[in-house]
This record gives structure tokens, C-alpha cells and sequence, in this order.
């Protein structure tokens, strides 16, 4: 059983300024929910419900986010708006939450390092909230479980992009050994278009297998001169230890404007 679920947090988001001068990128909200609800949600769907936060500077929001406010709830009481908060107040009950910092912004792998502390000796999930899945089935993480309980190794989530985007995400290579699932082969952090070794891109879902950490403290600093996960990862898919898994889903790139508004306009519809 996979139980904890870590959340990288602790980028700034300089994408969205100055919207994220002062406001958590996480927190901004596709509709009404923030980003980091919908990703804790999955995790909960999935099972995992020890949620391992790693935050940095300017992240309070988040954790005010996940602890109860008396004066809302005192404002709101007996009135129309609970059900408003309802899907929260559950995630609340369910999950317990805990959370530490990454002090300096040196990378994905060093934020999965950091929170080491909050995983420990064990496979865990992981999810970017930016990337905003959804899907007709379980969810995402869940799919990935059934992959992880079958191969019991690392697992990556997939998805073929265009061409000329590869150079935005890790770029992987593999044998398709069952439909839809890779072991892989070869791994390249944000490859320059034109050089990558296929058109299968990481997206913000991980299951990783606490060997990853030796592997991420012995690592040289990677792409943009930051401790990649990609880089790590390499390292156990050389053993074999790596599968990719094509998810059955839609994924909104919420973290850029295009991909947030276009993930507004798709839950506001849904709601309506
Ligand atoms: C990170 C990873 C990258 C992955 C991407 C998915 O990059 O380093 O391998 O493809 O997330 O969203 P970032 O988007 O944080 O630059």
C-alpha cells in the first residue's frame, strides 16, 4: 500500500506575477477550488492519505488553507455556504497533513530530497499540482497505483506532446511492454527540440521508490543547473526500474496562462 503523497510547493510562479507576488501559485484557483485541493483530492482518491507538503517562502496560505478558520466557519454556520466547503472538510478529516521547507529553489529532485524527512523509507507518490489532471476513471494517481502494484517499480505518467514542445518537459524512451506502459530506457530533462529521444512527455505524476533519494544526494546539478528528478530517475531506468504509463485522462498545464484559463473554462462548464 502507497500511503503518502508529497507536493513539491515551494516554486515561485513568476509566471503568473504579479498575481503570485504574495499568493502561492497553488492557490490559484480554477474556479472556486485552489490548485492544490483538486491535487490533494487525487491523492486521497488514490489512497494516499498522509499528504507531505514541501513549501518554501510566502507558502502559509497553503497550510491556512488545509486547517480550520474559525471565523469563516462561525460566519458560515448554518447557512447555504457549508456545502461550499464541504469537500474540503472532508479532505480534513481524511488526510493528515505535514509539511516542511525547501529553503533554497535548487530543482525538483532537491524539493523530493527535502521532503525525504516527511516520506521516509518507502514508495510514495508524488504530484505537481500545476499539472491539473482529471479523468472519466479513478483518477490519475490511482491509475498509476494499479501500474506501481504491478511492476513495483518507479513510475512516471506519460503523455505524447507536440514536437516542438518537448523542450518544456522530461523526455522519455522506451519498450512498450504492456499497451500504454514503457520500461524505459533512456530519460532527458527538458531535451532541445529536434534531439529528444521520443515525443513522450513526463507530466507533474510520480511514483518513486525511496532508493531515489541515495540517488538524488549523490546527484551533479542537471538542466539549468538544478538537482533534476529526471536525472534520477535516469538512474533506476538503467537498472530496469522505471516504467511510463500513457494515463487515461486530460491534463490542463496550469502553469501557464493558457493552460490555467483553459482549465477555468472547462470547470466552469462542467458546473454549470
Ligand atoms: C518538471 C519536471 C519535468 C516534467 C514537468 C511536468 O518540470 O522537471 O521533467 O516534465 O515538471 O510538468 P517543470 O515544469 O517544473 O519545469
Amino acid at each position: 500500500m502507497i500511503i503518502k503523497c508529497m507536493f513539491p510547493a515551494a516554486g515561485l510562479g513568476t509566471r503568473f506575477l504579479p498575481a503570485t507576488k504574495a499568493l502561492p501559485k497553488e492557490m490559484l484557483p480554477i474556479v472556486d477550488t485552489p490548485l492544490i485541493q483538486y491535487a490533494v483530492s487525487e491523492a486521497e482518491t488514490a489512497g494516499m492519505l498522509e499528504i507531505a507538503i514541501v513549501t518554501g517562502k510566502n507558502k502559509k496560505a497553503i497550510e491556512d488553507h488545509f486547517d480550520v478558520n474559525l471565523e469563516v466557519e462561525q460566519n458560515i454556520a448554518g447557512s447555504s455556504k457549508e456545502k461550499l466547503l464541504a469537500p474540503l472538510r472532508r479532505l480534513m478529516k481524511r488526510c493528515r497533513f505535514s509539511y516542511t521547507r525547501q529553503a533554497e529553489a535548487k530543482g525538483l529532485g532537491h524539493a523530493i530530497l527535502v521532503g525525504e524527512t516527511l516520506v521516509g523509507n518507502q514508495p510514495f507518490g508524488v504530484i505537481l499540482a500545476d499539472d491539473l489532471c482529471i479523468s472519466n476513471e479513478s483518477g490519475v494517481m490511482s491509475q498509476m497505483v494499479e501500474i506501481y502494484n504491478k511492476y513495483k517499480c518507479s513510475v512516471v505518467a506519460i503523455e505524447e506532446v507536440p514536437p516542438q514542445d518537448v523542450d518544456k518537459y522530461g523526455v522519455i524512451s522506451g519498450e512498450e511492454i504492456d499497451p500504454g506502459v514503457f520500461r524505459i530506457d533512456n530519460m532527458v530533462e527538458k531535451p532541445d527540440v529536434g534531439t529528444a529521444p521520443s515525443n513522450y512527455a513526463i507530466i507533474g505524476r510520480y511514483i518513486l521508490t525511496p532508493d531515489i533519494f541515495e540517488i538524488i544526494r549523490n546527484l551533479e546539478p542537471g538542466k539549468n543547473g538544478e538537482i533534476q528528478i529526471t536525472d534520477a530517475l535516469l538512474e533506476q531506468a538503467k537498472q530496469g526500474n522505471v516504467v511510463g504509463y500513457i494515463f487515461k485522462g486530460r491534463r490542463f498545464d496550469c502553469g501557464s496562462i493558457s493552460g490555467f484559463m483553459e482549465a477555468n473554462n472547462y470547470f466552469f462548464a462542467e458546473r454549470k
